[in-house]
């Protein structure tokens, strides 16, 4: 779907349907909607005096014109208690719209005033972008094979804005949504691809196709480069695959910024997890898919970085490995030596992400970096923990942990900060190497932190469990057609844009 923009009046608009809105509680709609409720002899008023309508958040009323407007169809959008309306209600007043028209296939262009600028008192760039972004996100659909170019959906939607002096502030929020929605966008392609199509070279290709077309600076790494350097947990993990491990680096360095210390993500990118030779259970193995998700979503982060400008020098790693059982993959019992000459016995070759992610943060040392966040599907256990609603956060520093949990609340991608107790490393102990990969049953979530920890050195350091955040789930963030979320994309350019 495009927007765009345009003055004059909402009810002289020529298009499929006309979009206005309705604070709760409010009898008597002015501005745009008050015009509309005119037009229309009062049909609005009407739905409200009856009680059908009260403008609650997430509840719409179509209305049909009967050529008393241009456009055949009217839809109110309720937004809720103008009181509690900011940029994440504004956002989800937008999904609201494109989801409750997506249903109606004659309905292509649509005009809309932006919410809450009105009595809602917001800054018109702020509820501008916030539309763009949760109209955009609302009208994502899943890649289908064959390709489906005939399924239905809004193709136009126009912001119509009485006072033409506010144009251009609405026109910036207009793109910087645009830009916004387009990256979480290329991450939820990533991650609801098929692992037979979307593997660790495939990965390289996109990323390195999307830095092209943002002017982001990238390096593609295979294993030969990952030897040389003794990535040693890598490669191990990427043994039994016959596709080879790719590290792929995305750098975004603005003029004005060489001598900054870099911002860092760190995403694990497993295009598929069997488990390995500690095979998982057959049931729902498929959506092992989405075991890149932290990958791809510091890819599609490092794209909305770039695209928004963002006067900051961040440094994107998205480590992308398969893991499969054949006869050369690695085994319950080996000891592996990464890139820190640290060394790791492997209790389970299912606890695979924390193994790729301690050579990335190992090897990001040589950056002196401001700050290295890490995200990842890491453990089921933090599902179990916080279910679909937040990620777990883990932090030694924090400053940083307080920035991410500020990010999380400007983007919605909610956080939850988590424990990281000395005692827990007691789990990860190993007799023969200087720690091992997994620990008991009553840690699973803290003591995976705890192993990435070790690894950590000289900078402050956060690691994101998002295992339960990759798939839209109940409740939180923000929601969409079935499948992935993009969450962490939204999160990692509000903590750029902060830090
Ligand atoms: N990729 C999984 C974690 C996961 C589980 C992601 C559910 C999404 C949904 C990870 O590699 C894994 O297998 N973790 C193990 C760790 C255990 C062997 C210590 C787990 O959580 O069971
Ligand atoms: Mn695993
Ligand atoms: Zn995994």
């Amino acid at each position: 779907m495009d927007f765009s923009l345009e003055s004059g009046n909402i009810t002289a608009f020529q298009g499929d349907c006309i979009v206005v809105n309705l604070f709760e509680g409010v009898k008597h709609p002015g501005g745009g909607t008050g015009a509309v409720d005119q037009a229309l002899d009062g049909a609005i008023s009407q739905a409200i005096a009856t009680g059908d309508f009260t403008g609650e958040a997430g509840k719409t009323l179509l209305l049909y014109t009967n050529r008393a407007i241009a456009a055949p169809r009217v839809l109110v959008v309720g937004l809720g208690p103008a009181e509690d309306f900011d940029f994440l209600a504004a956002r989800k007043a937008a999904t609201t719209m494109v989801q409750s028209l997506s249903g109606l296939k004659d309905v292509k262009r649509i005009g809309a005033i932006v919410n809450g600028t009105g009595v809602g008192g917001q800054d018109a760039t702020e509820m501008a972008r916030a539309f763009a972004l949760g109209g955009g996100l609302a009208a994502y659909q899943p890649p289908q094979y064959p390709a489906d170019d005939t399924s239905p959906g809004l193709e136009q939607c126009t912001l119509v804005e009485f006072d033409a002096a506010k144009l251009p502030t609405l026109q910036m929020g207009l793109e910087a949504g645009t830009h916004l929605a387009q990256a979480v966008c290329f991450t939820r392609d990533l991650v609801n691809d098929p692992p037979n199509i979307l593997y660790p070279a495939v990965m390289a290709q996109r990323a390195s196709a999307m830095a092209t077309r943002t002017g982001l600076g990238c390096e593609i790494w295979g294993e030969d480069q990952m030897r040389e350097l003794g990535m040693g947990m890598i490669l191990g993990v990427s043994r039994g695959s016959r596709r080879e491990a790719q590290l792929i680096i995305l750098k975004h360095e603005p003029s004005g910024t060489e001598t900054q210390a870099p911002l860092v993500f760190i995403g694990k990118g497993i295009t598929f997890d069997t488990g390995g030779i500690s095979l998982k259970p057959t049931g729902g193995m498929g959506e092992m898919k989405t075991d890149m998700a932290g990958a791809a979503a510091v890819t599609g982060a490092m794209q909305a970085i770039a695209s928004l400008r963002i006067p900051r020098k961040v440094y994107g790693l998205a480590v992308c490995v398969e893991n499969m059982p054949d006869g050369n993959a690695y085994r319950p019992g080996d000891i592996l030596t990464g890139i820190t000459g640290k060394t790791a016995e492997i209790i389970s070759t299912d606890a695979e992400g924390r193994l790729i992610l301690a050579d990335c943060l190992g090897y990001v040392q040589r950056y002196n970096p401001a700050a290295v966040v890490d995200l990842a599907t890491l453990t089921g256990a933090i599902g179990i923990a916080l279910g679909t609603l937040a990620a777990g956060l883990f932090s030694n520093d924090e400053a940083l942990q307080e920035a991410l949990v500020n990010a999380a609340a400007a983007s919605g991608d909610r956080v939850w900060p988590m424990p990281m107790y000395d005692e827990y490393r007691e789990t990860i102990k190993s007799d023969m190497a200087q720690v091992k990969n997994s620990g008991d049953r009553t840690s699973g979530v803290s003591s995976s932190a705890k192993f990435l920890e070790h690894f950590t050195e000289g900078y402050p350091w956060a690691h994101l469990d998002i295992a339960y955040m990759a798939l839209h789930g109940k409740g939180g963030g923000t929601k969409g057609p079935k499948g992935a979320s993009g969450y962490g994309v939204q999160l990692l350019t509000a903590l750029a844009q902060a830090i």
